[in-house]
């Protein structure tokens, strides 16, 4: 196999034959440039087999909030094998490949992506997130007021105010921003039948909020709204309002409910919709999906950021493995081959971590990077990872302690990575 970065002029057509044979979107104009575009933004690694790309892997730049922090983050956008090079190990070591190189040259402290499955990004320290709440009802049920001002039209060339939006929209612990405006103009022309509508900010015609949806189903829906940008809670209630208003034609709405907000508590008789619509297509129903994982890159950085608002301390000895490194290329993992090792960590209104050997006096946890992921950032709780995670050991009294002083918000991505 050889590795290699992405050559828009050359291997451009490769990755398309790619697309279409994993099903990604491929062969309309659109479609064309959607994947150009996201091929060329970010990182790309390609992988060659027999003189033919068979193989990429495609990360993007990103910031995930940490409670009230920003830490760099690496998204793992995209990754594609040709059916003729499948079960080769291409795709673990070019996406293990990107990633480090992300460590190294951005200073990535943490990488997110969304699944296909749980199991496979796996192999490279990923853990599974919080699922996200994907709630379906009725936009006439919403007992918000229809905003008096009229939204301005948004289509496809609007692309950088949307994302200039997005970016600056309400976050809440676990929320991502992609750096790159052309992240959005991607998604946007990959999006069949989408549209938006946005209030704009006086006088200069930036977006203060808006919404993008797309439908198979012009006439009665459902909806899907596929993002809305806020920068406060006027905004939301202000879009939500306009969904309502949408209601004399559209039965239904989907929308990954935000982390602040329970649809329900906004719906008029929530319960009797939900009995009466069971089984329609336009079904008032909140469904869970856990759809993304992360991984720690930067063992230090992660825990400076947890600066938790309480007196209590807790130190512990870590020792923690990481499969990523048989991945990486011999020069790569001589820069940086994961964030296995014995560590003493420090969690409490200022934490921190120092690699050394264990300290007898300590209490200490043994697990992977995956499932350490998942503590970190609020996924479960430590003493639930040692039930379900199968590789977490720590004394009952360190997962008491860790489930007490380690309470963090349920971490929300927002984006659809
Ligand atoms: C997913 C995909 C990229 C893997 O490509 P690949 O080059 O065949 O992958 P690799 O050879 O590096 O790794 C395959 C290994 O992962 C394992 N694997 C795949 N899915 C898995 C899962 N859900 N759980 C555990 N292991 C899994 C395979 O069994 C195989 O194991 P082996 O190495 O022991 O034989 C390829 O199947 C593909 O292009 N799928 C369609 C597009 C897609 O879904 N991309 C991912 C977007 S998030």
């Amino acid at each position: 196999m050889q590795m290699r970065p992405y050559d828009p002029t050359r291997d451009h057509e490769d990755c398309l034959r790619i697309y279409g044979e994993i099903g990604w979107a491929s062969s309309s104009e659109n479609e064309r440039r959607a994947a150009a575009l996201h091929q060329e933004i970010g990182r790309t690694l390609v992988a060659e087999v027999d003189g033919g790309v068979e193989c990429f892997a495609s990360n993007q730049d990103a910031r995930l909030r940490y409670l009230d922090q920003d830490l760099p983050a690496c998204i793992v956008a995209g990754v594609g094998t040709g059916r003729v090079a499948r079960r080769k190990g291409l795709a673990k070591r070019l996406t293990a490949e990107a990633l480090a190189l992300d460590v190294i040259e951005k200073d990535a402290a943490v990488a997110v992506l969304g699944m296909f499955d749980q199991g496979f990004y796996d192999q490279i320290g990923f853990g599974t997130g919080a699922p996200d709440k994907l709630v379906s009802f009725d936009p006439g049920d919403l007992r918000v007021p229809t905003p008096t001002g009229t939204p301005v039209r948004l289509g496809v060339d609007d692309w950088e105010r949307m994302h200039a939006n997005r970016v600056a929209s309400l976050r809440g612990h676990g929320g991502v921003a992609l750096e790159h405006p052309a992240n959005t103009h991607s998604e946007l022309l990959i999006h069949k039948n989408g549209f938006g509508f946005g209030f704009e900010e006086e006088p200069d015609g930036a977006l203060r909020h808006h919404v993008w949806m797309t439908t198979d189903a012009v006439r009665q829906g459902p909806y899907a709204v596929r993002w809305m940008a806020y920068r406060d809670r006027e905004g939301l209630l202000e879009l939500l309002g306009f969904l309502g208003s949408m209601a004399d034609q559209i039965h239904c709405v989907f929308w990954v409910e935000p982390w602040e907000i329970q649809v329900w508590d906004l719906l008029d008789r929530p319960w009797r919709r939900r009995m009466l619509s069971v089984g329609s297509k336009h079904e008032t129903i909140t469904r869970a999906h856990p759809w993304w994982q992360a991984r720690i890159c930067n063992l230090e950085a992660c825990l400076d950021a947890v600066r938790l608002p309480m007196r209590e301390h807790l130190r512990f000895n870590l020792e923690l493995t990481d499969p990523i490194a048989p991945l990486l290329t011999p020069e790569t993992a001589a820069r940086w081959s994961g964030v296995g090792g014995t560590y003493v960590v420090e969690i409490g209104s200022a934490s921190g971590v120092e690699a050394r050997a264990p300290d007898p006096a300590l209490p200490t946890l043994s697990t992977s990077v995956n499932t350490f992921s998942r503590l970190w950032l609020g996924a479960l709780p430590a003493s639930g990872l040692a039930v379900t995670a199968g590789d977490l050991d720590a004394p009952d009294t360190l997962l008491a302690q860790l489930d007490r002083v380690l309470c963090l918000p349920t971490p929300f991505l927002g984006w659809e990575i």
